[in-house]
This record gives structure tokens, C-alpha cells and sequence, in this order.
């Protein structure tokens, strides 16, 4: 049996795990919740269950790997992989090495106390630089001591792994790091860094862009980032180098997206945005992906971009409120999505308490974004068993070009265009076509996919939709629903629930905030 790895086919990027491609359906852990295996499984472990993940996004720790240099501790991985084991669950691991949101805060205390042997990034005025105020210290990434420090923590956890996993697969994939990047400054001033920032541009930098002379005059006015990018890229190729020496299962960075005020250092400067991409891929080559942690309105832009350029879409982290079910409608209809991963997903089953407001507003993160209760949950929980009993559907159906997802933003609906009838999907589920009732504050975005069956079938999966039919412009013909059932699939098999006729069928038809799926057949006469 391989261990797990990505695979390009039918122009996608599949995860295989034990020899069989494999979709994440699965929620990120709050930062403190594997730090207690007593807390996982009083209360993570609980709420999981319920949420029908098949998989745990879950950090670890390096102040806790390596309490006194040299010395390792893998205690709590081990406890999480039998934890996980038991509940038929993988495993996503979190490296939270020299930087998480940034700042060091994850380091042990050894590397936390020598700010000489570990320098710090500063800003322009010689400050040291971080969210909440500069408490939280940033690590420089050229600062070669704390990188090799970083990857050799990072080789150990990976021999380990490797040791206990290897047969199992319990673990699927690696984040190295979290959503680096410098905040309060665009780049790093620290002495060394404003040495090299004026030299001659690296060889393969200028080769890759067709650029040369110092940062400033090979990248202008995006010199900072472009310089920041390239060191933290460095610094994570050393670490996951490292660690894919030892076991070379995939890897990813992930990134604090671009958003307003949209200065570089308002968001961590340098980290994997997707306007960095090229050089992350260049500096970086060990990483196989680069993913968004998605808390922003422009969902569907961010995902679009993401799954461009051959990078496969895998979320980490996204909304944890009722957006959170039209989003992985719309990242497994569109795009495949390898994983996706509402974060603080404990919450969902109403397990912990809401995150502190002034945090969250370091983060840039709304705090309706982090809002959610058990109804979310219970929708979300549908959401992943409808589309995990139709796998092999949604597959086949990419394979073959058949499988629409759609999602509402700054709009009001959409029309899917079949080659022999045109479906029209309203987003909302009052009123008709473009006289929606406006949007309630806080009311989650509609949207799911649909899947052509044959020349007159498809199946359509989603939540605050109304659907209706109508004949191909410029047809003389009507087009008319000849059955329309709700039901789901079981094991791949459509397994029909009422038929919808009578009053259900004289209407477009409404799927409300708990996901659905509706069978339709469609036909047509001359008018
Ligand atoms: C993004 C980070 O990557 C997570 O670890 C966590 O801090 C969330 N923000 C909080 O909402």
C-alpha cells in the first residue's frame, strides 16, 4: 500500500490515500484544542461525531515537540493518531513551527529567550513587529539558526510519523507552518535583511521573472513582498525538505488572504497570496500546494484563483456559519476540492465558546464569520453525507465535463445552459427569478451543483435555491418537467423519496436552508 500522494489526472489533482482518491470532508480545530488529549475527548471528539467528517484539520505543536533543544516529546501526536484511528477519522496536521498567523508565538521557550541566536524581524524604525499591539515577535525568516532549528524539529516529527503511520495512513497531509508572512511592516528591516534586500536579485529569480538588479529595481513598488516571499519560501523549503526526506507525504502552505486595507504588513507580507504564487512555487519546490484560508465576501473569486495555474483547491479554514454549506457545494461542484475545512468546526456542534472580538479584528476576520450554531452544524453534517454517498457520481461527472456548482454573489441567480434546456436557478427561496425578497443581515448565501444524468436528466444539490426549466433560446418547444423526485443517493444509488407532483410540481421548486437533492427528467413539446 503507497503512503498518500497527489496525483494529476483528467486534468485535476487527486489525493490518494491507501491507493484511492480521497475528498476531505472536514473542519479545522480550534489552535488549543489538540494541546489537551483530555479535551479532545471530552469534548472535540463528541462534537466531531456528529458533523459526519471523515477527517480532523488539527495543529501540533512545536513548543510542545521539543520542550528543551534536542529533546522530543511526540506524546500528543501519538494520542491524537489513536484518538483519530478509533473514530475512523484522518488526519490534517498543523505544523505550528517558527510562525503561526505570523508571529512566533508556537516556538519553545528556548527559542523564545535567545533573540540573539533567533533574530526578530523589525520594522523600518527598528522595531520589533507583530499583531496585538508588536506583543506577538515574528522570527525572521533569513534568519538561518531558527530555520534550521525549525526543520530539524520538523525531520523528527516526520521520522515519527513515518514510524507510527507508514501502514496506516491515519495522516494525510502536512501544513507546514500558518499563514506566514509579515504583519505591521511590508517587509523585514532587521539588519541582515536590509543587507540583502539592496543586493543583486538570486539567479533563479531572475531567470524566473525576466527581471534583474537589486529587489527594488528588478520589482518596484512590489519589491517588499516579493523579497519576503522568496525568504519565507526558503525558509519553508528547508523545513519541508527536511521533513519529506523522512516521509514524503503532500505538503502545503497556507495563506491570511489579501483583503482590505490591502497594504502589504495590513496582511502577513510575503505569505502564499495568490499574486505570490510564482515565487512560492519557485522558491519553495518541496511544497505541493498552496491553499486560502477563506473568510472573506469574495469567496467564489478567491476559490477560482486558487484552483488556477495547476494548484489543486484544498481549504484549510473557511467560515463556520451557514455560508459554510453553498461553499463546499460550490468547491465540489466547481472545482474538486480535495479538502474543505470550516474552521473552529467543534463550534458547529456547539462545543466551545466564541472567539474573543479584539482578536478577531487583528485577524481581519468578521465576526459573523466565526458565528454558527447547531443548526449550521446539522446542515453541514447533511451537506457532507449527500455528497459522500454520491462520490463516485461527482467523479465521473468531472471527468466528463457534467457537473456545474453555482453560488451567489452579487446576484441574483443563474441559468445553467444543458445542451437541450436551460435550468434556472433563483438564489433565495421566496419570491421569483429577480423579485427576491432582499437578503435578511446575517442570511447565508444559496448555491449547490448539478449533475447531467443523460439528454433530459440531472440531479441538483443545494441549499436556498428555487429551480426551474425552460426551453433553449430561440425554441419553438416548451420545456417541461416530466418527474421530479426528492430523495438521495445511497451507495451511488438513487434512492427516490415523494415524487413531486400535483402542487409541488406546478411551481419552481424550492430547496430551503437544509440541503437537498432533487431528481428532475425533463421533456419537451411543440408549442
Ligand atoms: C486564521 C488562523 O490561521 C487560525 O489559526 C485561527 O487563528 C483563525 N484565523 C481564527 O479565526
Amino acid at each position: 500500500m503507497s503512503i498518500p500522494y497527489l496525483k494529476k489526472e483528467h486534468d485535476m489533482t487527486r489525493l490518494y490515500v491507501k491507493d484511492k482518491p480521497f475528498y476531505a470532508r472536514s473542519g479545522e480545530i480550534h489552535n488549543s484544542s489538540s494541546s489537551s488529549l483530555e479535551y479532545m475527548e471530552e469534548r472535540v471528539w463528541p462534537a466531531l461525531r456528529q458533523l459526519h467528517v471523515n477527517c480532523v484539520v488539527a495543529p501540533i505543536y512545536w513548543e510542545c515537540v521539543e520542550p528543551e533543544e534536542g529533546v522530543f516529546d511526540f506524546t500528543l501526536i501519538d494520542g491524537l493518531v489513536e484518538q483519530a484511528r478509533r473514530e475512523q477519522m484522518h488526519l490534517v496536521l498543523l505544523w505550528f513551527g517558527l510562525w503561526k498567523n505570523s508571529a512566533s508565538t508556537y516556538v519553545p521557550d528556548w527559542v523564545k529567550h535567545d533573540q540573539k541566536r533567533f533574530f526578530l524581524v523589525r520594522s523600518a524604525a527598528g522595531q520589533s513587529l507583530g499583531y496585538m499591539g508588536g506583543r506577538m515577535r515574528i522570527i525572521s525568516p533569513l534568519c538561518q539558526e531558527a530555520v534550521q532549528a525549525d526543520a530539524r524539529a520538523y525531520r523528527a516529527v516526520m521520522r515519527h510519523i513515518r514510524e507510527i503511520d507508514e501502514a496506516e495512513s491515519t495522516i494525510i497531509t502536512m501544513q507546514v507552518e500558518n499563514e506566514i508572512g509579515v504583519l505591521g511592516s511590508a517587509r523585514d528591516h532587521s539588519a541582515y535583511a536590509d543587507q540583502e534586500f539592496v543586493k543583486e536579485i538570486p539567479a533563479a529569480v531572475a531567470e524566473r521573472f525576466g527581471v534583474s538588479g537589486s529587489w527594488a529595481e528588478a520589482f518596484g513598488e512590489d519589491a517588499d513582498e516579493q523579497f519576503m516571499a522568496w525568504h519565507y519560501g526558503q525558509a519553508v523549503e528547508t523545513i519541508a525538505a527536511a521533513g519529506k526526506e523522512e516521509y514524503p507525504i503532500p505538503m502545503y502552505v497556507n495563506a491570511w488572504l489579501e483583503q482590505y486595507p490591502w497594504n502589504p504588513g495590513s496582511y502577513p507580507s510575503g505569505g502564499p497570496q495568490f499574486k505570490m504564487y510564482d515565487m512560492w512555487r519557485l522558491a519553495a519546490s518541496s511544497i505541493d500546494f498552496v491553499s486560502p484560508d477563506i473568510y472573506v465576501d469574495h469567496y467564489r473569486d478567491v476559490c477560482d484563483e486558487y484552483a488556477s495555474k495547476g494548484n489543486p483547491l484544498f481549504i484549510p479554514e473557511v467560515r463556520q456559519n451557514g455560508d459554510a454549506i453553498p461553499f463546499y457545494f460550490y468547491a465540489v461542484g466547481r472545482h474538486n476540492a480535495i479538502c474543505f475545512a470550516p474552521f473552529g468546526i467543534e463550534d458547529m456542534a456547539g462545543a466551545a465558546k466564541a472567539l474573543d472580538a479584539q482578536l478577531l479584528a487583528q485577524l481581519n476576520i468578521a465576526p459573523t464569520a466565526l458565528q454558527t450554531d447547531a443548526s449550521a452544524g446539522r446542515a453541514l453534517a447533511t451537506a457532507y453525507e449527500l455528497v459522500e454517498n454520491m462520490e463516485e457520481l461527482v467523479q465521473r461527472a468531472h471527468e466528463e465535463g457534467r457537473i456545474y456548482g453555482f453560488l451567489e454573489y452579487h446576484d441574483k441567480g443563474t441559468t445553467i445552459k444543458l445542451p437541450h434546456f436551460n435550468v434556472k436557478i433563483s438564489y433565495g427561496m421566496g419570491g421569483f427569478g429577480p423579485f427576491q425578497p432582499p437578503k435578511q443581515p446575517g442570511e447565508p448565501v444559496s448555491g449547490g451543483f448539478l449533475i447531467q444524468l443523460s439528454d433530459w436528466e440531472f440531479v441538483i444539490v443545494g441549499s436556498r435555491i428555487r429551480v426551474g426549466i425552460e426551453a433553449k433560446e430561440g425554441s419553438r418547444k416548451v420545456a417541461e418537467i416530466e418527474r421530479k423526485e426528492e430523495g438521495r443517493y445511497v451507495d451511488g444509488v438513487w434512492k427516490r423519496g415523494r415524487i413531486l407532483n400535483g402542487d409541488e410540481a406546478s411551481s419552481d421548486t424550492t430547496i430551503g436552508a437544509m440541503p437537498e437533492a432533487l431528481y428532475f427528467r425533463v421533456f419537451e413539446y411543440e408549442a
